[in-house]
């Protein structure tokens, strides 16, 4: 990846007023110090997505993102971090020297550069198979399927011929050196010799977020075998970060986003007009694939076939929608299997009927888990309460959770009381923050950072880190007691070395902070950092009571770490006695009233 110097970022990110850039995406309305917006990366009725000039900020309350203009642009456009870096630069007019990239770098991006060159010309070239008189099996093909001209375009839907070379031979004649090929996974090499992978099929390409040709999904005409073949992942193509569709999809607000599994249905529902239809690339939906969805949405209906692999499948979807976040519904299609037969047999207002029947996600579970039990059986249908009862710990939000034990204690005819307090039982065997814990421990696995600090103490410094950029007087108070050294996470030390940096200078901008990390998760992480509050509206008393505590949390964690970690016997006596000291102390009389 290119790497920017600080200054470069810096002068990019400081000349790219926060409010202008996303003013050209989101409509701003301008509130007390600041401008809020209906948040572009979830779907709200009332805006809930503000934007700071004076930190160069924007945050979500709804959905929780937040950064500076940077992440914005890559999180809106997905963009990379260069690739942000270059949109800003142009947009202020600022020549950013050419990237001193290690040859190796060079190559990486010259690569990915020129598969998504092969790829566009492979999607124009099937195009054109497909449009001329060697094209005729396969357009005569998807008329017969109901596509107009006007969906084979819009989706540019092609032919590969019969030839099993053909494009190999265009591409040659194109310039392109076998190696590129041989990465595209459009060819088979051999040593007899190169052919293409895909021909006597109709082509889907799949296009990313920003409409470029990242891969193909290819169909045969009839009941040859394998019905799809797709493209293997490439340098540009991960096919459980990308959904098919969504370039069209994301656009335009819709209430929610329809999910499918076939490429047909989404073209089947996007020419019926339900333009918000995506599809997974030939593999189950993924939690990277729910995070890109909640840019755009926060429901999604599961339009999963309604045969057993469908449900399975559905199934698996509707926890790892729920983690992200979302509000999943499963629409019915019987007696037809997917949204495309369903469409063609009943029309579009049928199935607009159903979209608005769509079942709650968590009664689908409930509803699939009951077909394993025979409710006449009173010992299986203890059996399914009791399962019930340990699924409705998903609810944390007390009120929810409550609605939904009502719902079912009526569906079942069990009283209420013995149904709350099975979950409570089940609650309590659970450890407290098991669930935050686990799924930050598994965020940290996927990151690569295995030494884990606990998870109450990261909350603890975040904390602390919002706080000092929210008041820049507390500094003063507690640098002498708490310095970078003792945040016992490296990502976390980072920050508050150039927080503290900054504090020193007496200049505070947290956005420059984020954009010193350059890995969007990185990026997302650190501006995550920026805004955790307390919860609730605290007296100042209580307010000061809180910091010391905060304080004194994260000092006697860093002192116990470090005595555990210490080898040497001078140090360890001088860790053992500061740990005494601030025991000892106990209150460390900070004080918020004045400086
Ligand atoms: N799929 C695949 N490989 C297969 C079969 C299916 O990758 N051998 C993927 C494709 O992405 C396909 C989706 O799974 O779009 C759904 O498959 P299926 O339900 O079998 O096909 P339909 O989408 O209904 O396709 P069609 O209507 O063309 O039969
Ligand atoms: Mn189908």
């Amino acid at each position: 990846m290119a790497r920017y110097s600080q200054e470069q970022i810096e002068e990019v990110r400081s000349r790219s007023d926060i409010v202008d850039v996303i003013g050209s995406y989101v409509r701003l309305k301008r509130s007390g110090s600041g401008y809020v917006g209906l948040c572009p990366f979830h779907n709200e009725k009332s805006p809930s997505f503000s934007v700071s000039p004076s930190r160069q900020m924007y945050k979500c309350f709804g959905c929780g993102v937040g950064g500076n203009v940077i992440t914005f642009l890559m999180e809106y456009e997905n963009y990379t971090f260069p690739e942000a870096m270059e949109h800003l630069a142009q947009r202020a007019g600022i020549e950013l020297p050419k990237q001193e990239l290690t040859s190796r770098e060079k190559q990486q991006e010259s690569l990915r550069a020129s598969l998504l060159e092969v790829n566009k010309k492979a999607a124009r070239y099937y195009y054109g198979v497909l449009k001329s008189s060697r094209g005729t099996l396969g357009y005569e093909y998807l008329r017969g399927r109901g596509l107009t001209d006007e969906t084979i375009l819009r989706f540019g839907l092609g032919y590969a011929g019969q030839g099993g070379g053909e494009l190999y031979r265009y591409l040659k004649q194109e310039g392109y050196d076998d190696r590129i090929l041989q990465e595209s996974g459009l060819f088979k090499m051999e040593e007899r010799g190169v052919y293409d992978k895909f021909w006597n099929r109709v082509m889907f390409p799949i296009m990313d977020v920003n409409n470029r040709v990242i891969g193909f999904g290819g169909r045969v005409m009839g009941d040859g075998k394998p019905k799809y073949l797709n493209s293997p992942e490439t340098k540009i193509f991960d096919k459980s970060r990308n959904l098919f569709g969504l370039n069209y999809a994301k656009k335009g607000r819709h209430k929610n986003i329809i999910l499918c599994e076939g490429y047909m249905d989404v073209i089947a529902l996007h020419q019926a007009g339900f333009t918000n239809a995506v599809a997974s690339l030939g593999t189950a939906f993924t939690e990277q694939q729910a995070n890109l969805l909640r840019r755009y949405t926060s429901e999604v209906l599961l339009t999963y076939d309604s045969d057993g692999a469908g449900v399975k499948a559905a199934m698996r979807a509707i926890p790892i929608l729920r983690r992200a976040g979302i509000n999943g519904k499963v629409v019915h299609m019987e007696p037809y299997k997917d949204p495309d037969e369903f469409i063609s047999n009943l029309g579009a207002k049928e199935f607009a009927q159903r979209m608005d029947k769509a079942q709650n996600s968590f009664f689908f579970e409930i509803q699939i888990l009951e077909r394993e039990y025979s409710m006449a059986d009173p010992e299986q249908k203890t059996q399914f309460i009791h399962e019930m009862a340990r699924k409705l710990l998903v609810f944390e939000d007390k009120i929810q959770r409550d609605n939904y034990q009502e719902a079912l204690a009526a569906q079942y005819n069990i009283r209420i009381e013995d149904l709350k307090r099975l979950v409570i039982r089940y609650g309590n065997q659970m450890p407290e923050g098991y669930q935050e814990a686990m799924e930050d421990r598994n965020r940290r696995q996927r990151r690569g950072n295995s030494p884990e600090p606990e998870k109450g103490i990261l909350y603890s410094y975040r904390l602390l880190l919002s706080w000092l950029i929210e008041e820049p007087e507390l500094y003063g108070q507690i640098k002498d007691t708490i310095t970078p050294q003792d945040f016992m996470d490296g990502q976390y030390r980072t920050v508050a070395e150039l927080l503290y940096r900054q504090l020193e200078e007496g200049e505070v901008i947290p956005a420059r902070i984020i954009s010193h990390f350059q890995e969007a998760e990185e990026q997302n992480a650190v501006a995550a950092m920026f805004q955790t509050n307390l919860k609730g509206e605290l007296t100042l008393p209580e307010r000061e009571k809180a910091v010391n505590e905060l304080v004194m949390k994260i000092k006697e964690y860093s002192l116990e770490k470090q005595t555990g970690q210490s080898t040497d016997l001078g140090e360890l006596q001088r860790l053992i006695d500061q740990r005494k000291e601030l025991q000892g102390r106990n209150k460390l009389h900070i004080s918020l009233k004045d400086g």
